[in-house]
């Protein structure tokens, strides 16, 4: 399974933790960057990881800026892309059982490395459970072709 990753230049650090996390969970990692400390900008680096989920280069994505705000507001512009930003590990474990999350996002500045491990372990194993909920994301995604 693919993980496509990209965060800008505040969550370089949280980002190659994350995606060692990721990696020794027996994921394969798409690191879109940067990883540059300069400084750049959010939608660049959520583009280009809602554009590999939506084209089925990766199968789910984590997208990390300052926040985790700006960079899910870019990925969420890319159609097919449901990224919730997630600041512990029950919304994230729910975002993936009830919204089909498929871009997991937090913010480098709002939570620690171990936190933000148990946030991304709880969203990768949680499984969506369809049923009542297909309703409602078919409604969300209605919502994005009709506008
Ligand atoms: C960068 O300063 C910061 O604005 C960005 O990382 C993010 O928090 C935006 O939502």
């Amino acid at each position: 399974m693919k993980i496509a990753m990209g965060n800008d230049h505040t969550a370089i650090e949280m980002k190659n933790a994350i995606k060692k996390f990721v990696e020794s969970k027996g994921y394969e990692v798409i690191d879109f960057g940067t990883n540059s400390t300069e400084s750049c900008d959010y939608p660049t680096y959520g583009e280009m990881v809602g554009r590999a989920v939506a084209d089925g280069e990766a199968d789910l994505g984590i997208a990390i800026c300052g926040t985790g705000v700006g960079i899910s507001l870019a990925c969420n512009k890319v159609k097919g892309i449901r990224a919730c930003v997630c600041s512990e590990p029950y919304t994230a474990k729910l975002s993936r059982m009830h919204n089909d999350s498929n871009v997991l996002c937090f913010g480098a500045r709002v939570v620690g490395d171990e936190m933000a491990k148990m946030i991304t372990e709880n969203w990768l194993d949680a499984k969506y459970e369809g049923g009542r909920h297909q309703r409602r994301v078919d409604m969300v995604m209605d919502i994005e072709s009709r506008n």
